[in-house]
């Protein structure tokens, strides 16, 4: 298998060779893009992969009920009334990414995304494909220095933090260690109002999936799994919405949708707002 993304050839117009991309080790964004059938990922994404994927099969199904939830927590958001939204976290674009759900029903809609990862850079173009008469904008920033993240004047030009927003972190707490301080630190400075939206791994539900945990800390991509008491703890002085911290695909199932069993993932989801 060559080294490149599948399904291109090196190009030296490509954004892609000018960032050091460390494809000789695997990324999350990477792994992540590969399982959901992707190809803007390397042969040390696909081996990572591979091996997660042996660890526990059920992954890719738990991955596509993650980003279901994620497009479902989006419009729940919005018809409560959110227009302005900050997506920690955002991975490789993949349609419908969060500003093509919510301005659906909202065009005016704002969406700040922001990853870590350069290979989310290079794509970020597909992330700014805002309507008219909404805004879209990507911030390169680290979650785990939230301080520079909402420091970022990007975030100023685009949000008005005295009005609400929702902050929405989908399957990206489990790529740090000291969850409890990232979120207090996020919730901080957010009007009363605003909305903090989660899904996390844990080992609670399909205890099997503990192995590719261990997987991916072992191939420099350390993971935190928590048990629902820790993601209750996480949302502590916040509201939480109904029905509380639940199995994922339980967060409001899409009407006729025939939830998945409890076990069929390995994450819990969430949604509260700040009084
Ligand atoms: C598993 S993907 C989830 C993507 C998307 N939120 C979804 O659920 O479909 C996790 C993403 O979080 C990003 N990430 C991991 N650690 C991060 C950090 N410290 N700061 C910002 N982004 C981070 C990764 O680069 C990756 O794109």
């Amino acid at each position: 298998m060559s080294d490149a993304p599948q399904g291109t050839r090196p190009d030296p117009q490509n954004p892609l060779d000018q960032i050091d991309l460390q494809t000789d080790r695997p990324h999350s964004a990477r792994v992540y893009d590969y399982i959901m059938g992707g190809k803007d990922n390397y042969l040390a994404d696909r081996e990572t992969a591979a091996t997660v994927l042996a660890d526990w099969p059920g992954l890719r199904t738990s991955m596509l009920a993650n980003r279901a939830c994620m497009h479902r927590m989006a419009r729940y958001l919005t018809s409560l009334g959110i227009r302005q939204f900050i997506d920690v976290g955002t991975g490789i674009p993949s349609s419908p990414n969060l500003h093509e759900v919510v301005q659906r029903t909202a065009p005016d809609a704002r969406v700040i995304y922001v990853d870590n990862d350069p290979i989310v850079l290079a794509h970020a173009r597909a992330l700014l494909t805002s309507t008219p008469e909404g805004r879209t904008a990507y911030i390169q920033a680290d979650m785990r220095s939230p301080e520079s993240l909402l420091g970022d004047p990007v975030l100023d030009d685009v949000l008005d933090l005295s009005r609400p927003v929702a902050v929405t972190l989908i399957a990206v707490l489990q790529f740090v260690e000291d969850a409890q301080s990232l979120m207090e630190a996020i919730v901080e400075p957010l009007a009363s109002g605003s909305y903090l939206a989660i899904t996390i791994p844990t080992g609670d539900l399909a205890p099997e999936s503990r192995r590719l945990a261990n997987e991916y800390t072992r191939r420099g991509i350390p993971m935190y799994l928590r048990d629902r008491a820790e993601v209750e703890r996480l949302l502590t002085g916040l509201e939480v919405l109904d029905p509380g911290v639940v199995p994922m695909p339980r967060w409001h199932p899409a009407p006729g949708d025939e939830p998945l069993a409890d076990t069929a993932t390995n994450m819990y989801a969430a949604a509260a707002r700040k009084p």
